[in-house]
């Protein structure tokens, strides 16, 4: 049986602010970890670690089940994530379920995060500082699902959770070694794709047929100078 986190827990409970050198979500009970990320969602909500939160209409910590074998990562919440406070609930997050459904694979099967929790104003990029401020809380999500497959979303997650500075253009199209066992697969951002057409939408689709071939065991991960047992954001 699947668990999923519900969004509209109660969230009076406190926690620490530091998560750094905690153990792996692996080494939990299922109920711990979706407590953990209960926890972690709460103390998201209170967030005032950078300027984001004077403009945020609500923060998109993130969603889907804690037992998930594939976890997303996008850049940031935009208008309608900001007002729902759910991730990948507008246009791109259209293109994202319709690239899941054509993989055969339910929305409410994974988990979808963002490296920001909060909305840039007028969807700009993320800044550097604000980035710094909550990756430790994507850390806290990854440890605490413990996916099997990390698919990144465009430059910003990719450039995060590789610690690259290569652009997705060049790392996109296969899959590589990453932390704690994982296979991280990087693809186009699906706003990119909404801008790009087809050609980029076609790649995605590639993309998502090689993720969807690794969760299979049918792909084992590429092997390649290129391809690192790298640490979490480094
Ligand atoms: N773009 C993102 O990167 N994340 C969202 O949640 C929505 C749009």
């Amino acid at each position: 049986m699947r668990l999923s986190v519900a969004s509209d827990r109660d969230c009076r409970g406190g926690t620490s602010n530091d998560f750094e050198g905690t153990s792996p979500g692996g080494g939990e009970l299922i109920q711990d970890r979706v407590a953990a990320l209960e926890e972690l969602r709460c103390e998201v909500l209170r967030c005032e670690a950078c300027d984001l939160y004077q403009t945020r209409n609500q923060v998109v910590f993130g969603s889907g089940t804690c037992d998930a074998a594939l976890m997303f990562v996008g850049e940031a919440p935009g208008k309608n994530e900001d007002l729902q406070g759910e991730p990948f609930v507008g246009q791109a997050g259209r293109l994202l379920d319709t690239l899941l459904d054509e993989a055969s694979i339910d929305r409410t099967d994974v988990y979808i995060g963002n490296v920001l929790k909060c909305r840039p104003p007028g969807n700009r990029d993320p800044r550097p500082e604000e980035i710094e401020a909550c990756k430790g809380y994507l850390r806290r999500q990854l440890e605490l699902v413990d996916p099997m497959v990390v698919v990144t979303l465009g430059n910003f997650s990719t450039k995060l959770l590789l610690k690259t500075e290569l652009g997705i253009t060049r790392l996109r199209g296969r899959s590589y070694q990453w932390w704690r066992g994982k296979t991280l697969i990087p693809t186009y951002h699906p706003a990119a794709a909404l801008r790009g057409g087809e050609r980029i939408i076609e790649m995605m689709r590639e993309d998502f047929k090689l993720m969807r071939s690794v969760l299979d065991g049918e792909t084992s991960t590429s092997d390649s100078s290129e391809a690192r047992q790298l640490g979490l954001f480094g």
